[in-house]
C-alpha cells in the first residue's frame, strides 16, 4: 500500500466526516437564518420543479435506504435471516436501480431548470451549482456502478470490500486495503461522495436535517380564496364598530 493509498481510503474519509460534523455545528450557531432549503418554487412553480423535485427526493429516499443495507448491515446478516445472494441481488438490481433512474431524472430535470431560467439563475449563488455539479457526478456515476457490475453480473463484490471499508471507517478502524483495489468506477463514486459530506455544512443541504415533521401532528391551518367585495365590507364594519 502506497501512501496515497492511505491518502485516500484514511485521511480524505476522516477530513471530509470531519469538516461534516464540525461545518454543521459551525454554520447552525452563525447563520440559522441562512439554513434552508432556498426553495424557487415562489420563483418559478412549473412542471420541471413538480417532477424533478419528486423524482429526485423519492429517489434520494430509497437510494439512502438502499446504502443502509448494502454498505452499513454486513453480508453475515443477511446470511443469519436467510437472505440469499440471489435475493439480495434481485432487491440491489431492481429496487435499486429504480431509486438510481429517479435520482438520475428528477436531479437532470432541476439542473435543466435551473440552467435554463434567467430569474432562477440570478437567484443561485456559486455554490447551488457546485452543488448541483457533484450530486450529478455521485448520483449517475453510483448508477452507473448498479449498472455495469450490480445489474449485469460483474464480479465485483462491494458487500466483502467496500462495505466493511466504510465500517471501519465509522468505527476507528480503517482498512484502506479493502478498497484499494476496488473498480475505477466506485472509487470515484466514494471519494465524490466524500466531497459533497465536505461541503454539505455550508450549502442549501442543511435542509436534510430539518425535516419539518410537526406538520404530522399540528392543527391544520384553512386558507380560503379571498373574497374582494366581502372582505372591503367586513374591514368597513370593523372600522365602524371601534
Ligand atoms: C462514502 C459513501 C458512499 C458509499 C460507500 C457508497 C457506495 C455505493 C455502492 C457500493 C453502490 C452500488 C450499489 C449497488 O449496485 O447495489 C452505490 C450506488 C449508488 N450510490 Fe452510493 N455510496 C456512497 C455515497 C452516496 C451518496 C452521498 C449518494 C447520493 C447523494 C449516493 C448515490 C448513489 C446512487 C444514486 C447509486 C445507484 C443506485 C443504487 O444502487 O442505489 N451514494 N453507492
Amino acid at each position: 500500500m502506497t501512501n496515497f493509498d492511505y491518502f485516500l481510503w484514511v485521511i480524505v474519509p476522516y477530513l471530509s466526516l470531519t469538516i461534516f460534523v464540525v461545518g454543521h455545528i459551525h454554520r447552525y450557531n452563525k447563520d440559522q437564518m441562512g439554513w434552508s432549503a432556498k426553495s424557487s418554487e415562489f420563483i418559478q412553480k412549473d412542471n420541471l420543479l413538480r417532477w424533478g423535485s419528486n423524482l429526485f427526493h423519492y429517489g434520494v429516499i430509497f437510494v439512502f435506504f438502499g446504502h443502509v443495507a448494502g454498505v452499513l448491515i454486513p453480508k453475515g446478516f443477511y446470511d443469519v435471516i436467510g437472505v440469499t445472494e440471489e435475493m439480495y441481488h434481485f432487491g440491489a438490481t431492481w429496487f435499486g436501480g429504480a431509486a438510481g433512474i429517479a435520482m438520475v431524472i428528477g436531479g437532470a430535470l432541476l439542473t435543466i431548470r435551473r440552467l435554463n431560467s434567467a430569474r432562477l439563475k440570478r437567484n443561485s449563488s456559486p455554490i447551488d451549482l457546485i452543488v448541483l455539479l457533484i450530486l450529478g457526478v455521485v448520483t449517475v456515476v453510483g448508477f452507473t456502478n448498479t449498472v455495469g457490475y450490480t445489474a449485469t453480473g460483474g464480479t465485483f463484490d462491494y458487500r466483502t470490500t467496500i462495505g466493511p471499508w466504510f465500517r471501519g471507517i465509522l468505527t476507528l478502524r480503517p482498512s484502506p486495503e479493502l478498497v484499494m483495489n476496488a473498480p475505477l468506477g466506485f472509487q470515484l463514486h466514494i471519494l465524490a461522495a466524500f466531497i459533497l459530506f465536505a461541503i454539505w455544512p455550508y450549502t442549501r443541504l442543511v435542509h436534510v436535517w430539518s425535516l419539518p415533521l410537526e406538520y404530522l401532528t399540528r392543527k391544520y391551518i384553512v386558507f380560503r380564496k379571498m373574497n374582494p367585495k366581502k372582505a372591503m365590507e367586513f374591514a368597513e364594519n370593523t372600522e365602524r364598530k371601534n
